[in-house]
């Protein structure tokens, strides 16, 4: 990435440089930095609703002759003023994948209706959880949980998650993908097809849904694989299965990480689904989160030193990967920025605040001086950090702000 690449790839109308100072959402971010303590984590709603609304535009244009459903993923960032702004909106019902995500989503006003669940390795007492749950609807993910479920709820309607056996995700990241050439633990697979729908006869319960979700953060150019991957799902399982009306697509739209990422062409994307859907009389569902709530969100750190060591510039922030896991573990990189920029840039490698080799936010990333500077922000940070956290060297301990959606 160049210096001048660095500077803009990221830059829009709410997240941008004006006269050298960084803004998020109406707020200078050093005003952000000396309101909120480090570490925080701060989420702007306007922009969640604004990508949520763009995706029910896309979904308008793929002209689905039996409608579609947007369920947010929350998995991606389950804070509840943000749940209860979501579910405020009207737009779009909750995947959840836990017992307590679906406690969760219900006490910020979702209906049990407009949660759908999908998960696996169930336990006994999940099940229980869930069937507790009146009008709740349950895809199961494999034989075991069609048989639990069957047990506590015979003649019901229920989904199923297949798995493919290919997938789609971020530039072909495989921890990204979850459905692939290695065998996985999601879903059904093609050959225990029939086993699953014997089962499913054996409790009377009917498989109304047919769900599948391959992998995460893919953008425009891994399109023609998602195209496929519907195009098996459709013939390999939803032709199986004479009672089908909703086939739910999964999530795993991707948001720029990078430079050369852009953004994903939703035009396109409506196209595929347009080309899949918009001669079948199939409800269709989505459940995006990274898409709905990631570059909704930055977190805000401490500069904490400055030093070169071995001819690398070190700056050191207050909080490590622990508080947002996903640049560790799936390689993909938060951008830091200054919250003021002036002068030249220089290549700087940012470090946390943990003792573990791969606790580092970000390798040589292009800031300005930061000198007089107490703050450093990255940004996509609004979706898979909160949510994953832990309190690894007990350095757990963060916070989390919404920004509500109203005129500044
Ligand atoms: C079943 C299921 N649906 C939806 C999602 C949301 O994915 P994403 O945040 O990539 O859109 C996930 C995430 O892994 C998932 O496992």
């Amino acid at each position: 990435m160049t210096e001048q690449e660095a500077l803009q790839w990221w830059q829009r109308d709410d997240l941008c440089y004006r006269g050298g100072e960084l803004f998020f959402s109406g707020f200078a971010v050093s005003t952000l930095a000396k309101r909120f303590c480090s570490p925080s984590f701060v989420y702007s709603f306007a922009r969640v609703r604004q990508n949520l609304e763009r995706v029910h535009a896309a979904l308008e244009d793929a002209k689905l002759p039996m409608g579609s459903t947007v369920l947010y993923a929350m998995k991606a960032n389950r804070f509840g003023p943000l749940l209860t702004s979501l579910q405020q909106t009207g737009l779009c019902g909750i995947d959840a994948c836990s017992p307590k995500e679906v406690e969760q989503a219900m006490s910020c006003g979702f209906l049990p209706e407009q949660i759908s669940f999908t998960a696996g390795s169930l336990s006994r007492r999940d099940v229980q959880a869930l069937a507790r749950v009146e009008g709740l609807f349950v895809d199961c993910d494999s034989l075991h949980a069609i048989k639990a479920w069957g047990e506590l709820n015979p003649g019901a309607h229920i989904g199923i998650r297949v798995n493919p056996a290919m997938g789609v995700s971020r530039a072909d990241n495989d921890k990204l993908q979850y459905a692939g050439a290695t065998a996985t633990k999601f879903g059904i697979y093609e050959e225990q097809l029939d086993d699953a729908l014997a089962l499913a006869q054996q409790f009377g319960l009917k498989i109304t849904k047919v769900h599948f979700h391959t992998g995460c953060g893919y953008l425009t150019s891994e399109l023609p694989q998602w195209d496929s991957v519907i195009a098996a799902c459709l013939e390999k399982f939803v032709a199986r299965c004479p009672d089908v009306k909703t086939v739910n697509v999964g999530g795993g739209l991707g948001v720029p990480h990078v430079a050369n990422d852009g953004t994903l062409d939703l035009g396109k994307w409506s196209a595929v689904l347009h080309k899949h859907f918009g001669h079948r009389k199939f409800h269709v569902e989505i459940e995006p989160g990274e898409y709905i709530v990631k570059d909704a969100g930055i977190l805000l750190l401490e500069k904490t030193f400055e030093e070169t060591k071995q001819f690398t510039r070190f700056v050191g922030v207050d909080a490590g990967f622990n508080i947002a896991p996903e640049p560790a573990y799936y390689s993909l990189p938060f951008q830091p920025l200054a919250p003021r920029c002036s002068g030249a840039l220089r290549k700087v490698t940012v470090v946390g605040n943990i003792n573990e080799a791969l606790d580092v936010w970000y390798r040589d990333a292009w800031l300005p001086s930061l000198e007089g500077q107490d703050s450093l922000v990255l940004i996509n940070a609004g979706a898979y950090s909160a949510s994953m956290a832990s309190n690894h060297c007990m350095r757990g301990e963060m916070r989390e702000f919404l920004l509500a959606d109203v005129e500044r």
